[in-house]
């Protein structure tokens, strides 16, 4: 038997790993950004940047194995479940691991290049046939970070100049920027060490593994022991961890460990999102990743769910220091939040669903709001920005809703409710459909946007929700200053809106 890359099995020499079998989750999962062949050029790929990974350019950046080795399965797993943070590759924890395992060998499969005899040539094959045997770099302990270690790892920082790329700072601004190429010739930002995010993980060990091994097909070379010695490796690692901003989250961080949004029970509903009755919850913190460059990222949206049995409204904030909701060009560059949930209660493809798995999403535009406030012509609020913008919750909302009379409510709402199965297929309900309400306040400096349906609805096209089932729920947001618009935006991962378990449990009993 062939031992592959970091002593895991060579695809296709196990039986029980068939990887054309993994196809099916493949084409669902991933092949909207990395193509059925694995180019890179899925049909996503035109809103993406930096671009899905070729993978038959057997380039990988996260890896735990030095210089050009190809990954090990173990590093394949992860960055296939936990996503690379910072880029458009969402994590995909939410799968089985059997799933995940077959991925990994169907990815390895992907790495087949033909030769000049016209061969298919698997690269994990191919190595593991010429016999190198590769084995993951061992991260030795990490020492504390004391002053002295920091001093040095200023030091160490300097003299390999990594300031050239990284910046002084480490805000990614270095001389060096505007040179700096990937191997498919397309630009190769450095990482802003401000922000705290990173590909591989947060992590000393993984930033030591970074450093240590480079990051292939882009400039960020190894820094192996023929440069640096493994405390100065340390050294360097407690230093770039320092640059990061205590203002900016790290994603990884915020993430909950079972990646579940709790539906609180509640009296009385909270319809307005600056009512501070929203503050006795603590809200999911739910990580957001751009999927292009944004110089002013959104790093996460908290969540907060509550119902009193027989509405769901759910309250997403987020940091947006220049609101965009004038009425002008209402089509572009708006401010924008959208809730994506699973029809089918599994998970579909991250963005829009797919054929088997149609979602509905909620689509809430500051611009439409700010239009129905009556604002044809942009006011001076709009201009310069109130405190607070008063949106639309309809007056009747207790009445004429409750009654469940939904031809009461034309598309008045500043919240759109439509179905998409698919990247690009997002279809609008007809109007006597449209059954979410909401309003969105902009108030120092954060969006408060809040969502309201009924739980039950008899609507074919509507999401449904049960006490017993969790439904798979995602988020977006669109940051209109920065030209936000369409595929321009920052996405979550998938995650489960829960309504309390425990209690329907009990009433059963
Ligand atoms: C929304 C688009 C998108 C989807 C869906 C997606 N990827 Fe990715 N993937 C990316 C992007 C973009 C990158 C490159 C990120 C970068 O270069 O920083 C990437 C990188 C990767 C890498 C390379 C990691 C490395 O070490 O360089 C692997 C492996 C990978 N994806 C596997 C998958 C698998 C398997 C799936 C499906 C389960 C999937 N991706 C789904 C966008 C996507
Ligand atoms: C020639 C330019 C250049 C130099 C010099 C350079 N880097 Fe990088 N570095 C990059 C680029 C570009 C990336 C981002 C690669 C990508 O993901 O496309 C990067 C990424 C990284 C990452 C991110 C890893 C992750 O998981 O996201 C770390 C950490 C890092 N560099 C540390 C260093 C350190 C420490 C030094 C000095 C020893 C250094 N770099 C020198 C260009 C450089």
């Amino acid at each position: 038997m062939l031992i592959g890359a970091g002593g895991m099995l060579a695809a296709g020499n196990d039986p029980a790993m068939d990887p054309l079998l993994s196809k099916a989750v493949y084409d669902q999962h991933c092949a909207a950004c990395h193509g059925s062949n694995g180019d890179g050029n899925g049909p996503a790929a035109v809103w993406l940047y930096p671009k899905p990974r070729d993978f038959s350019a057997g380039q990988f950046k996260i890896k735990s194995t030095p210089g050009q080795a190809l990954p090990t399965d173990e590093d394949l797993l992860r960055s296939i479940s936990r996503g690379l943070p910072g880029s458009s590759m969402p994590g995909f924890a939410y799968l089985t691991e059997s799933d995940l395992r077959d991925l990994v060998q169907y990815v390895k499969h992907l790495t087949a290049y033909t030769d000049n005899s016209g061969r298919q040539i698997n690269r994990f094959e191919e190595a593991a046939a010429s016999g190198v045997r590769v084995q993951s770099v061992v991260v030795p302990p990490e020492p504390a970070a004391t002053v002295q270690v920091l001093a040095q790892g200023r030091e160490v920082y300097q003299r390999m100049q990594c300031n050239l790329c990284h910046g002084e700072s480490g805000a990614g601004d270095g001389p060096q920027v505007p040179t700096l190429r990937d191997y498919a010739g397309l630009p190769a930002p450095p990482r802003d060490f401000n922000t705290g995010l990173f590909r591989g993980g947060h992590t000393g060990a993984d930033l030591y593994q970074r450093i240590h091994n480079g990051l292939p097909g882009t400039p960020m070379i190894p820094y192996g022991s023929e440069v640096m010695t493994s405390e100065e490796r340390w050294a360097l690692v407690h230093y770039v961890r320092s640059l990061r901003r205590t203002d900016v989250a790290v994603s990884d961080l915020l993430m909950p460990e079972d990646g579940r949004i709790r539906v609180q029970r509640v009296a009385r509903l909270i319809t307005d999102p600056m009512d501070r009755a929203w503050e006795q919850f603590d809200p999911v913190r739910v990580p957001l990743n751009p999927l292009w460059p944004e110089p002013q990222q959104v790093y996460a949206v908290a969540v907060t769910a509550v119902t009193d049995g027989r509405k769901l409204a759910l309250l997403l904030h987020w940091r947006d220091e220049l609101p965009q909701h004038t009425a002008i060009r209402v089509q572009d560059f708006q401010d924008a939040a959208a809730v994506q949930f699973s029809m089918t209660g599994e998970y579909g493809f991250i963005g829009m669903g797919d054929a088997q798995h149609p979602v509905n999403l909620w689509h809430w535009k500051a611009g439409a709001q700010a239009e129905l406030a009556g604002r044809g012509e942009p006011a001076m609020e709009d201009a310069y920005p109130s405190l607070r913008v008063d949106g639309w919750i309809p007056a009747s909302f207790n009445t004429a809703a409750d009654a469940g009379n939904v031809t009461a409510l034309p598309h008045k709402s500043p919240i759109e409710d439509a179905n998409a199965r698919g990247f690009g297929s997002f279809r609008p309900q007809p109007p006597a459909q449209q059954n979410v309400l909401g309003n969105g306040v902009w108030h120092d400096g954060n969006w408060n946007v809040v969502f309201i349906r009924d739980l039950k609805s008899k609507d074919k096209d509507d999401v449904k929700f049960t006490e017993t089932q969790p439904v798979p729920i995602a988020f977006a947001i669109w940051n209109g200053e920065q030209g936000d618009r369409n595929g321009r935006k920052m996405v979550s991962n998938w995650f489960q809106l829960q309504f309390d378990p425990a209690k329907s449990r009990a009433t059963k009993r």
